[in-house]
């Protein structure tokens, strides 16, 4: 069972950073989950999964886009909000299979990375934890994108754990139940554009038109002032 009792880290204990769906799907044999952050990432819908990874026919046609935790350039302006999740202690001797799970979960394409985790109520740390993240050397990343683009394209896609919109609209529930300022700028203003097609295409077809264009990439910097002010 897991506790938020004795938080103290050793070097041999294995702790883990969830950043997405960790956060409200724990991984197996933790027995500490602890609310916090971590410095200089962003959380961005940057990676598409590749369609062989789905039997769905509509996946196949509209794979969805898979969250990562990014390194903004050297330009970029990290916000509150961005670097938090939850970090989780794995039982011992149950580390190689937790580690066994994950790859097969989620970690196509991913790069581990270690980085010191701040628990948010100050009580311990900063905790080493492996974080997966995304980075330019894998092909599929697509780094920064239009903010409306890439809602119409999460809002019309599917991966193999179903559409890609519930998987955004539950992680900005799980965001803001962490703490009072968990809050995702980015994955807030994203939530907004996806209710917002959602509400068009219950009107029906003539309010739907799909995005023409294809992603057209932007700058980091652009991507921030974007989605700081949706219009
Ligand atoms: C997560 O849900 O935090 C997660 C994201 C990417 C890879 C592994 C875990």
């Amino acid at each position: 069972m897991a506790t938020n009792g004795d938080k103290t880290a050793s070097s041999d204990e294995f702790w883990l950073f969830g950043y997405g769906s960790l956060i409200w799907k724990p991984p197996p044999h933790f027995d500490q989950r602890i609310p916090g952050w971590v410095n200089g990432y962003v959380r961005r819908f940057w990676q598409p999964r590749p369609p062989r990874h789905t039997r769905s026919p509509r996946a196949r046609r509209h794979p969805d886009r898979a969250l990562v935790l990014g390194q903004p350039g050297g330009r970029a302006r990290l916000r509150p909000g961005q670097g938090v999740g939850v970090a989780y202690r794995i039982e011992a001797d149950r580390v190689a299979e937790v580690k066994d799970y994950l790859d097969i979960r989620e970690i196509n394409g991913y790069t581990i990375h270690y980085t010191p985790f701040h628990p948010a109520d100050g009580s311990a740390g900063p905790i080493r934890t492996l974080v997966y993240i995304g980075t330019p050397d894998n092909d599929q990343f697509t780094g920064p994108q239009d903010p409306q683009a890439l809602a119409e394209h999460i809002y019309r896609s599917e991966g193999p754990s179903g559409l890609n919109r519930d998987y955004l609209l539950s992680l900005e529930k799980a965001l803001d139940g962490l703490s009072p300022e968990s809050g995702d700028t980015h994955i807030t203003d994203l939530s907004n554009r996806v209710r917002e097609i959602q509400a068009s295409d219950a009107k029906g077809p003539a309010h739907t038109e799909p995005a023409s264009h294809e992603f057209r990439k932007v700058s980091s910097i652009d991507e921030q002032e974007e989605t700081e002010k949706p219009q």
